[in-house]
């Protein structure tokens, strides 16, 4: 009986802790997240019943309504269902994961690539099975959760260093012992900040300290370098960059993740990767979709020279309006306003005039960089840039 009551109890507590979740309550309050579209048409969403323009994905090349990429995805599934139902380690691979893998290695100009079904996945095990308790991992500050979880999994010693700021990784890095095991993970394009990392300067330390060096391209791939190659072609730096991860999610217009490195690490990851090898394959439509994506990417540069066109436009226009994108140079751009109540009543002004984008606060950002994150597609027409336009110069005398 005491038992009983005793685990009641405990259950209680956290039931409470919960629903008295001040943040919890918040959001539910002002509802910044998780509405729901009740249609989609390339870049253009309907959201209560009205038009609005899409500033908020992540879909670069706006290939997630290319018609060559939606008949990939379902030729895929008519050919073999909707599911593996099951993880490649038990119930095996399938032509398209190992096919998928190959191309995806020939364009990184990797000898062998793995796939997963999200990128979070991916990046977090390119840490993760990589590095062990003993051994020291240096991130940059700014790096997505999934790197956070990855370091945190792998029961290294964490070391931060300033964001993309190679200096402070030398002085960092000087001070761990020669025989540590080091490795060293950035982000190729920062999500948030659509930063550039200093690969070079970055690489060169990785060099003469001999870390592993890991770069989450999630936001680069499909937009930086030859063809959308990303951020490390962009550099030349094939060779420096040992493991490469990122995302089928977003420049590919499909879901899943990928790790690309020298074929003898690739079948290390593959046998010590539990997130993926304990869990379901990438299934036949993500795979096709993505397949498919990549072949579209080499064939028609019209959508990589439309999204910087798109990028160069968009970004003269906040310029114009005073607005801070942190200097970003890429297609995932900030508009950083510095406090939680700035960013809400700009978000909101924005939603008004049919523009979506996202709110992204404290601790999510550092402090005093609140901001309002927003992404462009080359599914933008110029139709919807004169749109934004408006909407971005109403929200800002909302101000
Ligand atoms: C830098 C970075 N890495 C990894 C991911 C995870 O990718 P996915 O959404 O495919 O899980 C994201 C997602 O936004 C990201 O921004």
């Amino acid at each position: 009986m005491a038992l009983t009551v005793l685990s009641w109890k405990k259950k209680k507590a956290i039931v409470e802790r919960c629903h008295d979740d001040y943040a919890t309550r918040m959001l539910l309050k002002y509802k910044p997240f998780y509405h729901t579209m009740d249609a989609q048409q390339g870049a253009h969403v309907r959201l209560d019943g009205k038009e609005m323009i899409m500033l908020a994905s992540n879909d670069y090349l706006g290939l997630s309504f290319h018609p060559r990429v939606i008949e990939a995805g379902r030729a895929a599934m008519l050919k073999w269902g909707t599911s593996t139902t099951g993880a490649r380690i038990s119930n095996g691979s399938r032509a398209y994961h190992t096919e998928l893998e190959e191309k995806l290695a020939a364009f990184l100009n990797r000898e062998a690539c793995f796939v997963s079904v999200a990128g979070y996945i991916s990046c977090m095990s390119s840490v993760a099975a990589f590095a062990r308790k003993g051994d020291m991992v240096l991130v940059d500050k700014n790096v997505h959760s999934c790197v956070w979880d990855g370091v945190r999994l792998s029961m290294a010693t964490i070391e931060r260093f300033s964001h993309n700021n190679p200096e402070d990784l030398r002085s960092v890095i000087k001070t761990v012992p020669h025989n540590t095991p080091k490795l060293i993970v950035v982000e190729g394009v920062y999500s948030m900040e659509g930063h550039v990392v200093r690969l070079p300067e970055i690489a060169a330390i990785a060099d003469e300290f001999e870390a592993l060096l890991v770069v989450d391209d999630a936001h680069g791939f499909g937009v930086l370098g030859r063809q959308g190659r990303g951020t490390v072609d962009h550099f030349h730096a094939d060779e420096q960059v040992d493991v490469l991860c990122g995302s089928l999610s977003k420049s590919l217009g499909s879901t899943g993740g990928f790790v690309a490195a020298s074929r003898k690490l690739i079948d290390f990851l593959r046998f010590n990767s539990k997130q993926t090898f304990f869990s379901a394959a990438l299934s036949p439509g993500q795979a096709g979709c993505a397949s498919e994506a990549l072949d579209v990417i080499q064939q028609e540069p019209q959508h990589l020279e439309r999204l910087w066109q798109n990028v160069r436009r968009y970004r003269e226009m906040l310029k114009g309006l005073g607005l801070d994108t942190w200097e970003s140079q890429t297609p995932a751009i900030p508009i950083v306003l510095g406090s939680k109540e700035l960013v809400y009543r700009f978000w909101q002004a924005l939603l008004e005039k049919g523009v979506f984008t996202v709110m992204s606060i404290a601790p999510a950002v550092p402090p005093g960089k609140d901001l309002v994150r927003t992404a462009i597609s080359a599914l933008h027409s110029d139709d919807d840039l004169d749109r934004i336009s408006e909407a971005m110069a109403y929200a800002v005398k909302k101000l």
